[in-house]
Parts: C-alpha cells; sequence; structure tokens
C-alpha cells in the first residue's frame, strides 16, 4: 500500500493536537494545524517548540530531527487551509455541537475524497458524520495521553465508515510506530469502555466506606500489578473527565454499572476535580502536583494492640499453603503444616524445599536462609498438635462445607485466645466463624497467588471479628513483609469485585462482536498500561475459577451487569478452561 495520507490538517492544537501533530511531522508528513484564532494559534506553536525541545533534552528526538519536523508543520487560524489536506484529524475539546458545526464546515471545504476523523473520546462518532455530506470518509481516530508515549490507537468505524478509510487510518498509525486496534462505535470505545467501568465501582466502593482510598488502590497496584490504583488515576484523569465519560456511556448502554457514582458529582459540584485542582480522592501539595499530602485535621484512627504470635500453624497442601508456609517461615516463624496425612503434610513440605530451593538458584535466597526456614516448618497429619498455636491459617479447598468442618474441629482443639484465619477467596469468612464458638477469634487472610511473590494481603473482618483481632493480622503481614490492606466480608472483598467484573465486561465486549480478543488485550496493555489483556489473565486464572467468582459476586450484589457473560458460561461447559486444558480464549495447544 502506497503511503497513506502525505499531507494530514489538525484542528485543534491542545493536548492531543499538539501531540498528534508531532507524531505526524516525525513521520514526515506535511501537517496544517488550525487553532480557533490567531492568539491561540500561537500558543499551539509555542507549546509544539516546547515539548519538542524538551523531547530533544530527553534524547528521544535529535536537535536536527526536532527542525526538521518544525519545518513540516505549520500552524493558522483559518480553517479553509485544511482544503489542502488528505486527512483532517479534529482534537478540539470534546463538544458534540462544537465537533458538528466543524465537520459540516470541514465537509464544505474539502474535496470530497478527504477522510475526517474525530479525536472524542466519548461522544458519538456517527452522530459528528452525520453532520456531513461523506459519512463514509469520517471516522474516529482515538489516541492515548501522552501521544508520543502512548503507542495505542482506536481506529473507531461507524456502521457507514467505509473498510478502506479506516484501513488507510491504521496504516497511518502503524506508519506512526503505533499499534491500530478496530472498534465500534460506542461511549469509550474499548479502553476508556473498560477502564471507566472499573473507575466507577472502585469510586463506589470507596464511597460506601467498605475501604478507604489507600486500600483501594493498594489492592490494585498490588494484587494486580496494575500501573496506578483507580482513585489515583481518576484524580489523574479529572474527576470531571471520569464523569462526562461515564454520563455518555450510561447514556448509551443504560447499565447502572456506568451511572456515575454520586461522589464523582458531588467532588465536581465542590470543585474537586484530582491533581489539577489540587484535590480530588486525594489532596495534593498544589494544583497540578502529583505530590499527596495529608488533609488538615487527619488523625490516625487508634486501634488496640494486636495479641501476640509466636507459632503459627497452616492447614491445608495445596498451592496456597504452601506458598503461606514459605511466608512465615522465611521469616522465622515456627509453622506447623498440617494436612489430612502425614504423608500429605510431608509432600507439602517437600514442594515447599523445591520452591526455596529455585529462590536459591535464583539467588534470591541463601544456601542458610533455605536450611533455617525449612528447620523451621513441621509437618504434620493431625490437628491435635495445633492446640498451642498463636495463629492457625486455614487454605483447604474452597468449599464451605469443608471449611466449617475444619473449624469446628479446630475450635475444639486450639487454645482460647487463639486467631483463627481463614484464606477464602469467595466464601464469606463469617459461616467460617459460626462454625466455632469463638467468631470474634476468626478473621479473613485472603493471600494472593503466588504467595511468596505477591505482597498483598486482603485483611477480612466480619461484623463479629475483634479489634484486636483484626491488629494481630495488620500487625503479622507488616512481620512478614505483606502489604494488608483492610476490608469487610462481602464477596469479592477489594481486588475481585474490581477485577471480575471488568473481566466480565471484557467477555462481553467479544461475545457482542464489538471487538477482537487480540484488540481488547492490546487496548488495555498499551491504552491503560496493564501488565496482561484480559483475555490473557483469564486464560491464566481458569475460565472455572473466574465463572464461579463473577456467580458469586451476582448473587451478592444481584447486580443484572455482573451477571456472568454466557459466553464465559459456554466455554466452561466446553471445559475450556484456559491454560490449564490448552484451550480457553486462546488455543494454547497450537502455540
Ligand atoms: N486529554 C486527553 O487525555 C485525551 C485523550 C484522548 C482523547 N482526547 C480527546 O481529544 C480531543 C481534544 O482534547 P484535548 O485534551 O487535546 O483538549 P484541549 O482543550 O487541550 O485542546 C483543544 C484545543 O482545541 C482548540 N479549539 C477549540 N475550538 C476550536 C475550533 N473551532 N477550531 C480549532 N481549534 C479549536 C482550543 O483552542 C484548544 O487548543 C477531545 O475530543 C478529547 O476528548 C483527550
Amino acid at each position: 500500500m502506497e503511503r497513506p495520507f502525505p499531507t494530514v490538517a489538525v484542528v485543534g492544537l491542545g493536548t492531543m493536537g499538539a501531540g498528534v501533530a508531532v507524531a505526524l511531522a516525525r513521520s514526515g508528513r506535511r501537517v496544517i494545524g488550525v487553532e480557533a484564532g490567531p492568539t491561540q494559534a500561537l500558543r499551539a506553536l509555542d507549546r509544539i517548540e516546547a515539548s519538542t525541545a524538551r523531547a530533544v533534552e530527553r534524547e528521544r528526538l535529535t536537535a536536527a530531527e526536532r527542525t526538521a519536523l518544525l519545518e513540516l508543520i505549520e500552524v493558522g487560524d483559518d480553517l479553509a487551509a485544511a482544503a489542502g489536506a488528505d486527512l483532517v484529524v479534529e482534537e478540539v475539546p470534546e463538544d458534540l455541537e462544537l465537533k458538528r458545526a466543524l465537520f459540516a464546515e470541514l465537509d464544505r471545504i474539502c474535496p470530497p475524497e478527504t477522510v475526517l476523523a474525530t479525536g472524542t473520546t466519548a461522544l458519538s462518532v456517527t452522530r459528528i458524520a452525520a453532520a456531513t455530506g461523506r459519512p463514509e470518509r469520517v471516522l474516529g481516530v482515538h489516541f492515548f495521553n501522552p501521544v508520543h508515549s502512548m503507542r495505542l490507537v482506536e481506529v473507531v468505524r461507524t456502521v457507514l465508515t467505509s473498510p478502506r478509510a479506516a484501513e488507510q487510518v491504521a496504516e497511518l498509525a502503524r506508519d506512526l510506530d503505533k499499534e491500530p486496534v478496530a472498534a465500534g462505535d460506542r461511549a469509550g470505545f474499548i479502553a476508556n469502555g473498560l477502564l471507566f467501568a472499573y473507575l466507577n465501582q472502585a469510586a463506589a466502593m470507596f464511597e460506601s466506606r467498605y475501604a478507604t482510598r489507600e486500600d483501594i488502590d493498594a489492592a490494585m497496584r498490588l494484587g494486580c500489578g496494575l500501573p496506578m490504583g483507580p482513585l489515583a488515576l481518576l484524580d489523574l484523569i479529572g474527576v470531571d473527565t471520569a464523569r462526562t465519560v461515564l454520563e455518555a456511556m450510561y447514556a448509551q448502554s443504560q447499565d447502572r454499572l456506568h451511572a456515575p457514582a454520586p461522589i464523582l458529582g458531588q467532588l465536581v459540584a465542590a470543585g474537586l476535580l484530582g491533581r489539577k485542582s489540587g484535590r480530588g480522592f486525594y489532596t495534593y501539595e498544589a494544583p497540578g502536583s502529583s505530590r499527596v499530602v495529608a488533609e488538615e485535621g487527619a488523625a490516625a484512627e487508634a486501634r488496640p494492640a494486636g495479641r501476640a504470635v509466636r507459632s503459627i500453624a497452616v492447614c491445608g497442601s495445596g498451592t496456597m499453603a504452601t506458598g503461606i508456609v514459605e511466608v512465615f517461615a522465611k521469616a522465622g516463624f515456627p509453622v506447623l503444616l498440617a494436612a489430612r496425612s502425614r504423608e500429605k503434610a510431608e509432600l507439602a513440605k517437600a514442594q515447599l524445599a523445591r520452591s526455596l530451593e529455585r529462590s536459591v538458584a535464583k539467588g534470591r535466597l541463601t544456601g542458610e536462609q533455605r536450611d533455617a526456614a525449612l528447620a523451621l516448618v513441621v509437618p504434620t497429619g493431625s490437628y491435635r498438635d495445633l492446640a498451642d498455636a498463636d495463629l492457625v491459617v486455614e487454605a483447604v479447598a474452597e468449599d464451605l462445607a469443608v471449611k466449617r468442618e475444619l473449624f469446628t474441629v479446630l475450635d475444639g482443639i486450639v487454645k482460647p485466645g487463639a486467631v483463627l484465619a481463614t484464606t477464602t477467596s469467595s466464601l464469606p469468612v463469617i459461616s467460617c466463624a459460626t462454625a466455632t464458638s469463638r467468631p470474634r477469634d476468626v478473621v479473613g487472610m485472603h493471600f494472593f497467588n503466588p504467595a511468596p511473590a505477591m505482597k498483598l494481603v486482603e485483611v477480612v473482618s466480619t461484623v463479629l471479628t475483634a479489634e484486636d483481632v483484626t491488629a494481630t493480622v495488620l500487625e503479622l503481614c507488616a512481620k512478614v513483609r505483606k502489604h494488608p490492606v483492610e476490608c469487610g466480608d462481602r464477596a469479592g472483598f477489594i481486588v475481585n469485585a474490581l477485577l471480575f467484573p471488568y473481566l466480565n465486561d471484557a467477555v462481553r465486549m467479544l461475545q457482542e462482536h464489538y471487538a477482537t480478543v487480540d484488540d481488547i488485550d492490546t487496548a488495555m496493555k498499551l491504552g491503560c498500561g496493564y501488565p496482561m489483556g484480559p483475555f490473557e489473565l483469564l486464560d491464566v486464572v481458569g475460565l472455572d475459577v473466574s465463572l464461579t467468582i463473577e456467580q458469586v459476586l451476582h448473587h451478592e450484589f444481584r447486580e443484572p451487569g455482573l451477571a456472568a457473560a454466557p459466553l464465559l458460561e459456554h466455554l466452561v461447559a466446553a471445559g475450556c478452561l484456559g491454560r490449564k486444558t490448552g484451550r480457553g480464549f486462546r488455543d494454547h495447544a497450537r502455540r
């Protein structure tokens, strides 16, 4: 294919337009920049000169490249100049009437073959296209901020956009060293559509005081490896912008999960828009600053001291139990590893020895540390040996009957005053607690897999958990170098309650043929900096496990939008469970 669009007009040279103009000129294209008036045009030119000068300082660009690219950019305030372009990219503020008027004008000015692209985030591309007489040559081209470093470009087709126009714009994006993905015309497209629904749930979770802002953010960073927590990200994006995008999403989907959380409206009404205004979910040193400061008058809550923990027992012999034993033993705690039989306990200890050996091989542990940790672990096949433990952590099968039975047994054996913890990820902690005569002493300790590597522990208090029991577990987490977050006893705790609805949304997008598996994964990795795309993650976690968690969440909250996507149910029914069976959303066997 010949190089598409040698001359491109960019209308609106603000944050996005200036970035797009530079990227285009860098690829050797002539850029006709158009601003709203002479003052704005001068400001835009300044912005482009300053940003390219910074790029030279940071060695992203040579001085010669900068000079060459600046020569390719002209900036004026007469829209008629756009007549000389093969493609027009519109990057004016997010206002439908403004954009429609501009497109009607461009349609009049530009030759009929010129392709017109809008940079909108959440407005209807179709309605913008309808303001012209050439809707087949109108599409969306959604870049991400900052344009120079974000590789994702969503190429948005309406029902009328010609495939050729979309392919040419995708080709242009590749020529700019970007990764284009194909999306249909729906508010938020792929990346923001998935991202903002999740941000909204995080805001609602904070609003309901289920967990603190710091804990919600830490949970998603440490539990899912996300580059930023959702509330910090809302502050960065701008609470007002987020609310506008959600309004647009809700208008189209009528899904209550997209209805902006009331707290967003309150913050906007109070002028607390996030970093740009110095305060949003967090308070910043100054408007525009990224440095979080404590609010005036904020005092740390007094909490009772925890109970003494000298010896720990872990029940179970699977992946989680073995990983948790490793965490405690490496931190110097004597650990009883209790399984249903002595053989199972011995096997689990052998598994632990192999894991420690791998750490030694990778240079993360010395031989002495390995030996010291192993010496602290005593396998046993009898729960009677747990009588003197200060803390018992249950990590047996995720089955309420099995767990309740174990808690009843432990209740009869373990000394009074000991803390009893469950690692359940989707069962109610309170149901474990009520299987004992001491529900005050029962708490959730939700580790993540692999436990030795994952820093996060969700500490789950039921309505009956004693404060010093919660404190015991929080203190212990600090001693074993884990990051605890506190939450109440409801389905999904923090991480799964925010993660799985997002994964389910991704499956729904696929099921509706809105976008492909690869494009959705690419959009989330490149557009949001996620370590894995949703389908990669679903295949790793297991589709059956994911389906169970989604069903639990749906059952708990009865939110129609949380119902598991039928496609997920079908794949599970067909035995496509992800990597473990060789096939899930992707075919792993053939790779
Ligand atoms: N900022 C982001 O993170 C981001 C990311 C992706 C997409 N977008 C979308 O990109 C578009 C532009 O957003 P932005 O953040 O660059 O906005 P911005 O406010 O920084 O820039 C808009 C520019 O358009 C100019 N303008 C206004 N009316 C004009 C007219 N009639 N003709 C020519 N120029 C005009 C303004 O002077 C301003 O310089 C919006 O649709 C936005 O939703 C923004």
